[in-house]
């Protein structure tokens, strides 16, 4: 009859088992890919020793082939909660030591099972994902369990925020649950996603292509924009998946974490705004610099900064409080809206009106991007997503019209019209229905061509286009914006605004869903 102690000493050797995964020459194996272990990985997210493990004992139930003598505590995934920065967040990470990271059906409920809690306590689901996909042996059971997964990421979309942090393969379904989070995080070297790898693609298109180049994490994160962050090494990128979870609430229900508001940054950071717009329209700048010198110091958190560098997304703080930023980037094709554009903010304002992130829009923006590509790309659809987030948003909404707001575009960037909050212009703002070139070749063509000096006659009707439009005051007139202010109080007229705005209550009509332009 064994003693209780007796029966500690065998939980402790049970404990200790869960603990080495698919053991150590697995582990070793491991770190010779130049990549951590499950647990590692969970060491380096939490704040040190606040890990809670549930299931450690989860078995699998597959007999198929001899699958029943390889037992592996905890079944290839290690699940629970911890803190960051002392709040609570649900974790799983797979362990692809254990039959390579495959999901099994057990697999699947551990993680469903910190997904429900999660929901149900409002708290963020954190999925370190490093898996060879659903576990072959088990047929249509891990099917299931992958479905089970995607059902929960879609009900819990908008209520707690999602994470995805990719540390090894994830191939096959293993990429869906990913793309329906928030946020995906990448290593380069590491991280690999794609819906057929290499050697079906070589199959099926005969095409020649490695894991990098089909599905690495600079792929993702530059040219397809699955990823929304991309880093080189895994402590790196486990640090900045902390940095992100300090702008986000708790669940949908929670305001953002605000710091204490910083001591007011010296005045000449004021003073270098007036220097930032360039003496001449047509000239580019960074709108980096405006954030810079706005924003709280060293507050600037950019989302996708390697996809569609046209628009700046991220999240700053303003008076220490969480907002987030969607700024045109004229360094980058003028700042044009595009496809990418379009779609890569209006992503962003969505995940903002859904966790109360108020939204601030810097904007500079000539129009959409005229071209063959775009249109048969269906622009029309795509910049009709952003319009539609931008309308949607209840949060407040803050506008800063630096330079250009043209055409389309100007309605589009949280304008008066789609219940903007406070919109305000620089003396710089041109809003108009287009540039002057563009306008006065299409309202003096005949006056130009007949002219005898027809440059002379197209500056002519430029400046006087010029001085009736492109500037902020026909705007200004109608209410369109709130007000033109020197550059210099921007920070301190949008810190007013989110003060104000604090109280603000706003909502849409009762449906069941609209019907946003997928
Ligand atoms: C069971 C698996 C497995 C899987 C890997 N393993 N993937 N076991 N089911 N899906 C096992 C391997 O047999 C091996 O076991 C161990 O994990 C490590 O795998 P390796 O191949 O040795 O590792 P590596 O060379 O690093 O290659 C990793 C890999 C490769 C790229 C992930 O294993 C691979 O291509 N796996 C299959 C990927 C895939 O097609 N999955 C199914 C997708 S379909 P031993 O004991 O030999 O070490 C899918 C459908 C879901 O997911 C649909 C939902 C909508």
């Amino acid at each position: 009859m064994p003693t209780p102690r007796d029966l500690l000493d065998e939980l402790h050797h049970r404990q200790a088992q869960a603990e080495q995964g698919g053991g150590p020459e697995r582990i070793a194996q491991q770190h010779k890919k130049g990549k951590l272990s499950a647990r590692e990985r969970l060491d380096l997210l939490l704040d040190p020793g606040s890990f809670t493990e549930l299931d450690r004992f989860v078995a699998h139930r597959c007999t198929d082939f001899g699958l029943a003598a390889q037992q592996y505590p905890g079944d290839g995934v290690v699940t629970g909660h911890g803190r960051i920065d002392g709040r609570l967040v649900y974790v799983f990470s797979q362990d692809f030591t254990v039959f390579g990271g495959s999901l099994s059906e057990t697999h699947a409920q551990k993680i469903c099972k910190v997904m429900d809690l999660a929901v149900r306590n409002g708290a963020p689901i954190i999925g370190l994902n490093d898996s060879g996909g659903a576990r072959i042996q088990e047929g249509v059971a891990s099917l299931g369990g992958y479905a089970d997964i995607f059902l929960r990421n879609t009900l819990a979309s908008g209520v707690v925020p999602q994470i995805s942090v990719i540390l090894g393969p994830c191939a096959g379904g293993a990429v869906y649950s990913p793309a329906i989070t928030d946020f995906v995080f990448m290593v380069r070297g590491v991280s690999y996603m794609f819906v057929t790898g290499p050697n079906v693609v070589k199959t099926v298109t005969h095409e020649d292509v490695s894991f990098d180049q089909l599905g690495g994490a600079d792929v993702h994160g530059g040219t397809s924009g699955v990823a929304h962050f991309v880093h080189d090494t895994e402590p790196e990128c486990l640090a900045a998946v902390r940095a992100l979870v300090a702008y986000l609430p708790q669940n949908n229900l929670d305001e953002p974490p605000a710091l204490p508001e910083p001591a007011e940054a010296a005045a000449d950071r004021a003073e270098r705004l007036l220097d930032v717009i360039p003496d001449h329209p047509a000239k580019p700048y960074d709108m980096h610099e405006v954030l810079r010198l706005v924003m709280d110091p060293d507050s600037w958190f950019e989302v996708q900064p390697d996809y569609a560098g046209n628009i700046l997304t991220g999240f700053a703080r303003l008076g220490g409080r969480p907002v987030a930023v969607i700024a045109n980037q004229p360094a980058v094709l003028a700042g044009v809206l595009d496809i990418a554009a379009s779609l890569k903010a209006a992503r962003f304002i969505r995940f903002a009106d859904c966790f109360n992130l108020p939204i601030v829009t810097f904007e500079d923006v000539p129009g959409f991007l005229p071209g063959v590509t775009q249109e048969h790309g269906g622009i029309i659809k795509h910049g009709a997503k952003l319009l539609y987030a931008y309308c949607e948003a209840t949060v407040p909404k803050l506008t800063v019209i630096t330079r250009k707001a043209y055409g389309g575009a100007y309605d589009v960037m949280s304008s008066k019209h789609i219940r903007g909050d406070v919109n305000l212009a620089w003396p710089t703002a041109e809003i108009a229905v287009m540039g002057p070139k563009g306008a006065v070749e299409i309202l003096f063509k005949k006056e130009i061509e007949q002219a005898p000096d027809r440059e002379a006659e197209t500056q002519r009707r430029i400046d006087a286009y010029t001085r009736t439009f492109a500037n902020p005051y026909q705007a200004a007139a109608r209410g369109f914006i709130d007000d033109v202010i020197d550059p210099r109080d921007t920070r301190a007229r949008l810190l007013d605004a989110l003060k104000t705005l604090a109280t603000k209550r706003d909502r849409n009509p009762p449906k069941k869903h609209g019907n946003i332009p997928l």
